[in-house]
């Protein structure tokens, strides 16, 4: 039976997960504006991945008997000053994540509930994978700086990223 401090803490966290496929949606659609095709392609890519992580979560807790209780979204921001911009704010809520994620399997472990604790491993485990994609990104924006040319063969070069294996 799972403890209803867990259920709450997952339900916390599946919002946790369509917050941030909310964001890079609001990213995807601030970058089409800008005409800025491949890094909305990228961003769409990573909003597909958020919807997946909240949807493992959503299935984790159906079958483990708990009760789903879904909650508002906030409103994302959808201005941004530059591309770099975007990217700084989407590391930092990557970081946010991992943090979240990590306080989860805390709770996990006090409780001692194993299953969740294994459900979560693949979670943390994707947290590394996300905040290296997330910072590498950055990285490379840093390097173009304000440089035009240098901005477009990276929204090309992002525009080629497509959804990882496995993450579906
Ligand atoms: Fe679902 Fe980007 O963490």
């Amino acid at each position: 039976m799972l403890d209803s401090k867990l259920e709450q803490a997952i339900n916390k966290q599946i919002n946790h997960e369509y917050t941030a496929a909310f964001h890079y949606l609001a990213m995807a659609a601030y970058f089409e504006t800008q005409n800025l095709g491949g890094f909305a392609s990228w961003m769409m890519v990573q909003h597909q991945e958020e919807l997946d992580h909240a949807q493992r979560l959503f299935r984790y807790l159906l079958d483990r008997g708990g009760r789903v209780e879904l909650e508002a979204i906030p409103k994302p921001q959808s201005e941004f000053k530059s591309v770099h911009a975007v990217f700084g704010r989407a590391l930092e809520l990557e970081k946010q994540n991992t943090r979240a994620i990590n306080q989860l399997y805390r709770l996990a472990e006090e409780l001692e509930d194993y299953p969740t604790k294994s459900h979560l491993q693949w979670f943390i485990d994707e947290q590394v994978e996300e905040e290296k994609t997330f910072d590498e990104a950055k990285g490379l924006l840093e390097w173009a700086g304000d440089d035009k040319g240098a901005l477009l063969i990276l929204n090309d070069k992002l525009g080629q990223r497509s959804a990882e294996p496995g993450s579906k």
